[in-house]
């Protein structure tokens, strides 16, 4: 059975048979497409069908959609599946909501994804959140310490589960057996924001996946390391600690009720590719990753971050720092640009590649020539702007360390709620003049899409120097205008 897509199946069937359509979409299978459109869209179009007869339903799976669904979670070791066509976004909104009632506490890492945050203000919870570890060397944040969960379900037992990311956006990861046995040890759930992990598990050079280790809920962006189109993702649930009906109704609340058809066979045969031909294929991606790391041994200006062994890292995701300090992260990425390799994202120091089991020998050495193109071109008016960023980056992860020192690792717990900051609630401010005050936007560097402060929370003078080095860093902020005006939204 594993070796077929039944919902892809399905939509070939149908778009061969000659119908013809008395339904949406009006494009009606892609009839009246200009012939530039037509060269990219016929084929897509024409499988994009919707919930007729014989097409089964997303929200009430009991034909090809279902069997589609069944064999994932077959193939993840899910006692159940559900095909999202929201990204891991949607996912997490889901997890969340389907655990909380108004005011109840989740245990949540702090550098979690905006879609958490968000979900915690649909469900007005509570979260407590617990700041990840960092690693010294590189200032890249880690994940959480399991004692500190331990602390934080000690002083919350009314807590109704435990929210973690892993692998972060660099493919860093802990050790989540341990995690999941003492997360049960409270009988509560362990809830996986697993979007840079569905490639997990699935050859002896990668981590384990959350499920094998025991979390009871995950959601993973099938789109990210895996093939399918961008939205695709999958949220797989595990044992009873879950309530799988109130997560079929949150996903009918928060996904489409026309749910793309070419997304969801897309999911499909991403399922079907990993799971006939997985291992082969990612080994053939660690073959280019090793070919890449080796070449650029060559060049040890460029160094790479490949784990040190007190974290799992996926092989995939190469983290790359110019030790020359010359390029920071984002000139570092607009330099990859120029020569025509878009990396994933840079921070203020790093530049992010993402290879995955589709990248190629080709697309390696390509990236390879752009570094030692760069290597020969030591540009001294980029080196005059980025010192001074190198040296307040330091300066962060200078502050970082000092909170790890003080121990400041759990927050009180923090009430989000829904509504609106409306424009009789806040004011508009110079960022030098919000410290102390509560914000009232979230402010996310994108990528990743990890809020530096959530609404309500205070600037620190911390803060407001991180977000003064990204705007000089030019990385994009969402959710605010201070990356363009310097002025932030704060409470009155
Ligand atoms: C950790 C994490 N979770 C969730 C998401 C949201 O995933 P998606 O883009 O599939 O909605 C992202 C996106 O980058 C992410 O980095």
């Amino acid at each position: 059975m594993k070796s077929r897509a039944p919902l892809f199946d399905r939509l070939v069937e149908h778009a061969q048979s000659n119908l013809i359509s008395l339904h949406v979409p009006g494009h009606k299978f892609g009839q009246g497409l200009e012939s530039e459109a037509a060269a990219y869209y016929s084929d897509v179009m024409a499988i994009d069908a919707t919930e007729i007869t014989g097409m089964d339903d997303l929200h009430h799976p009991e034909e090809s959609i279902l069997e589609a669904q069944q064999l994932a979670a077959a193939c993840f070791g899910a006692g159940e599946t559900h095909f999202l066509v929201g990204g891991s976004t949607v996912g997490n909104l889901a997890m969340v909501m389907s655990l909380c009632r108004p005011g109840d506490i989740l245990i949540v890492q702090r550098n979690v994804h905006k879609s958490v945050i968000h979900g915690l203000m649909l469900a007005s919870a509570q979260a407590v959140f617990v700041d990840p570890g960092y690693e010294e060397e590189s200032g890249r944040t880690l994940g959480v310490d399991i004692q500190d969960i331990r602390e934080a379900l000690e002083r919350y037992p009314q807590a109704k589960g435990v929210l973690l990311t892993n692998p972060n956006y660099y493919g860093m990861g802990i050790d989540l057996r341990a995690m999941a046995d003492m997360v049960h040890d409270y009988d509560i759930p362990l809830l996986i924001d697993e979007a840079h992990g569905a490639h997990y598990g699935f050859h002896a050079d990668l981590p384990e996946s959350a499920l094998t280790a025991g979390a009871d809920i995950v959601v993973q962006s099938t789109h990210k390391m895996l093939s399918a189109m961008t939205m695709g993702a999958m949220l797989h649930i595990q044992g009873t600690r879950i309530d799988r009906r109130i997560i079929k109704q949150r996903l009918a609340m928060l996904q489409s009720s026309s749910p793309s058809y070419p997304l969801m066979a897309s999911i499909d045969l991403a399922r079907l590719e990993i799971d006939t031909r997985g291992e082969q294929l990612i080994g053939q991606g660690l073959e280019v990753i090793h070919y890449f790391c080796k070449q650029m041994s060559k060049y040890p200006r460029f160094r790479i971050y490949q784990g040190d062994g007190s974290y799992t890292q996926d092989p995939f995701k190469i983290t790359v720092t110019d030790t020359s300090r010359i390029l920071s992260g984002p000139a570092l990425a607009q330099a990859l640009e120029q020569r025509g390799c878009y990396p994933e994202m840079s921070d203020l120091n790093h530049v992010l590649l993402l290879f995955t089991l589709h990248s190629t020998m080709e697309d390696a050495e390509r990236v390879v020539r752009a570094f030692e193109d760069m290597e020969s071109e030591m540009n001294e008016a980029i080196h005059a702007i980025d010192e001074t960023t190198c040296q307040l980056e330091a300066k962060r992860v200078e502050s970082l360390r000092i909170n790890k020192e003080n121990s400041i690792r759990l927050s009180q717990p923090v009430q989000f709620d829904s509504f609106p900051i409306f424009e009789e609630q806040y004011e508009i401010v110079e960022l030098s003049q919000a410290i102390g005050r509560k914000s009232a936007e979230m402010i996310i560097p994108y990528p990743p899409g990890i809020p530096i402060v959530y609404t309500g929370e205070i600037i620190t003078s911390d803060i407001a120097a991180y977000i003064q080095l990204l705007i000089e860093a030019n990385v994009r902020i969402q959710g605010s205008e201070v990356g363009n005006t310097r002025m932030v939204n704060v409470i009155k």
